[in-house]
């Protein structure tokens, strides 16, 4: 059997640049060898979403996003996560083999009684739901960002310890996250994350994206001044986006004194829009045709479902159901 790779994303809000490097385009590079498993975690969206219609837009959105990006439908499949049932079946099961400790040491769960917001059961067990998400599924590597590889140890953890009682019924997935964009920064400086209102989207029409960027944080070094490229926010971006002649070129200018940082923004807005375009006509095409989206869904769904089938067939008799 080929390598499976799997990931999921919720949707909730336009996706950023965070997301491009740390979980898109890993997970597409990955997927080109191998066979890529996506979908949109809407399960998960409503342990926090109260809003049905963004709910409903914000699922094909995400769908168009990895449409856009690249996802390639003749090796790889895309679904919503709640059009496989066998999931949450999975999940239960999963639950009943789960301690209350390990879910009590969950990131989703501690960030949530740290920022003092509503606990429902759903956010607690999230972590229960993902490990289905991923064990039905017989996926072997999960890429993630590096917020979500306790998740994924969860999950490891999970199918271990129903492979230990019931016999070897489930395979023990390894979280793959991209180690030299672990964390991208966002305009601040600060990890770039919706929830600190700092990202950059991805799709942003290039006027807007320009005003993002000349919106990045920088000391107030005047223009003749040297500059250490290397604790500067700008250039932090600039690195992973430029190939390393590009990279060498600015910094020497950096150090050298004499460049502004308008000039080094507008070199960052260069190499980002470049990369943006092909991606961001993709997205407005699949924007005004959100058919085309619900249909490259329902027929990952069928997919989906029929791998999802035979793993919960499995999962049943090893339990004694
Ligand atoms: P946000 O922090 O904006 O809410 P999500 O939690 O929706 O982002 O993240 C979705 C995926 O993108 C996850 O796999 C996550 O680890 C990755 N990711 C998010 N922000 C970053 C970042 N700044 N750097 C690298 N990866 C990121
Ligand atoms: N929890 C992930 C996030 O917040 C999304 C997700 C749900 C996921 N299920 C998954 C990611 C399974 C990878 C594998 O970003």
């Amino acid at each position: 059997m080929s390598t499976r790779v799997l990931t999921g994303i919720k949707p909730t809000g336009m996706p950023h640049i965070g997301n491009l490097l740390g979980m898109y385009r890993p997970a597409l590079a990955l997927a080109e060898r191998s066979e890529g498993y996506f979908f949109v975690a809407s399960y998960h969206a409503l342990t926090t979403m109260r809003d049905p219609a963004r709910l409903r837009a914000s699922t094909i959105d995400v769908a168009a996003n990895w449409l856009a990006l690249g996802l390639d439908t003749d090796r790889s499949i895309i679904w919503a996560q709640h059009d496989v049932p066998e999931v949450t079946e999975l999940g239960w099961i999963l639950s009943c083999i789960t301690s209350k400790s390990m879910m009590d040491k969950a990131h989703a769960f501690k960030d949530a009684v740290g920022k003092g917001r509503e606990i429902n059961v759903g956010l607690y067990t999230y972590p229960i739901l993902m490990a289905a998400d991923i064990l039905a599924f017989d996926t072997h590597v999960v890429p993630v960002g590096k917020d979500q590889k306790q998740h994924v140890e969860m999950a490891r953890d999970m199918a271990k310890r129903f492979n230990h009682l019931f016999g070897e019924t489930l395979v023990v997935p390894q979280p793959k996250i991209q180690a030299e964009v672990a964390t991208v920064p966002g305009l601040d400086g600060q990890k770039m994350s919706k929830s600190y209102d700092n990202t950059i989207e991805i799709f942003l029409p290039p006027k807007k994206l320009r005003k993002k960027i000349m919106g990045i944080v920088t000391d107030s070094k005047g223009v003749d001044e040297a500059k250490d490229p290397e604790t500067c926010n700008v250039f932090g971006l600039y690195k992973l986006f430029a190939d390393a002649d590009q990279q060498a070129e600015l910094a020497a200018r950096y150090r050298a004194g004499g460049l502004g940082y308008g000039h080094a923004k507008q070199a960052l807005f260069d190499v980002m829009n470049a990369q943006l375009e092909l991606p961001r006509e993709r997205y407005n095409y699949l924007q005004a045709h959100p058919d085309e989206v619900s249909d490259v869904l329902a027929e990952g769904a069928i997919k989906a479902r029929a791998t999802a089938r035979a793993t919960l067939d499995r999962v049943r008799s090893s339990v004694g159901l």
